[in-house]
């Protein structure tokens, strides 16, 4: 890797699970396991690189339309992936944390996802944050209520932010979607104002380490002004 900065926060939208699997006359649900194995690569591959933080946009508020099989089969990844994973985030001392609204999933997920960050919740590595019935609508939403909840006198830019879910995480500097597609589907509404995206053609499962690489190096290649001029 060049020596300019790494993005300290990367988010990805992985897109093309289903695509992926229907091409090759499977179903879905095939697509979204296989889905769950770039999702491990990814990991170890952002960490290797040298990213602080990574947000993976698992299960969005949308998604709950989709066929209830498909939706079930997606709960069960995460939370086989809770299970299995933990020894890895453990070893390598990443801490796991959740962004979305855990009243909307099922009990048995929301604790696990509950205890996985609480066990994590010292670790200093990477942070891998699972975006799990998450929509950026509804967490500006909820950050708005905790804040009128907690009376907080001023709503400016500041006590906002400091009411979303992890308030202490930085602002991605780099937003990946994989499948495709050139929008931001509800993901990271506020903290992406001033990401800088890329998009790719391929499919979720055919996401590669080297495909993080040329991603990072797009980013390093950017001009980042956030609304300012050069010098
Ligand atoms: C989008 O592809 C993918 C999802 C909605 C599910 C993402 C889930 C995983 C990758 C597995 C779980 C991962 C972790 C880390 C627990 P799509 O189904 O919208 O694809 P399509 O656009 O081709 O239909």
């Amino acid at each position: 890797m060049p020596a300019s900065p790494v993005p300290a926060h990367i988010g990805i939208i992985m897109d093309g699970n289903g695509r992926w699997a229907q091409q090759r006359k499977l179903l879905r649900t095939q697509g979204h396991l296989e889905g769950l194995k770039t999702a491990k690569r990814t990991v170890k591959a952002a960490r290797e690189l040298g990213a602080e933080y990574l947000t993976l946009y698992v299960f969005s508020t949308e998604n709950w339309k989709r066929a209830a099989e498909e939706v079930g089969f997606i709960l069960g990844l995460v939370k086989q992936y809770l299970k299995a994973e933990l020894d890895f985030y453990r070893e390598n001392r990443i801490r796991l944390r959740h962004a979305g609204d855990p009243t909307g999933l099922p009990a048995d997920i929301a604790q696990d996802l509950r205890e996985a960050a609480e066990e994590t919740r010292e670790f200093d590595g990477m942070q891998v944050i699972l975006a799990l019935n998450y929509g950026g609508r509804n967490e500006i939403l909820r950050a708005v209520k905790r804040l009128l909840q907690a009376g907080t006198p001023a709503l400016t830019e500041e006590t906002l932010s400091r009411h979303l879910d992890n308030p202490d995480i930085p602002d991605p500097d780099l937003i990946i979607r994989t499948g495709g597609d050139c929008r931001i589907s509800n993901f990271l509404l506020w903290e992406g104002a001033y990401s800088e995206y890329y998009f790719s053609d391929k499919l979720w499962p055919d996401w590669t380490e080297e495909d993080l690489i040329a991603a990072v190096r797009a980013y390093q290649r950017r001009d980042r002004r956030f609304g300012g001029v050069q010098p």
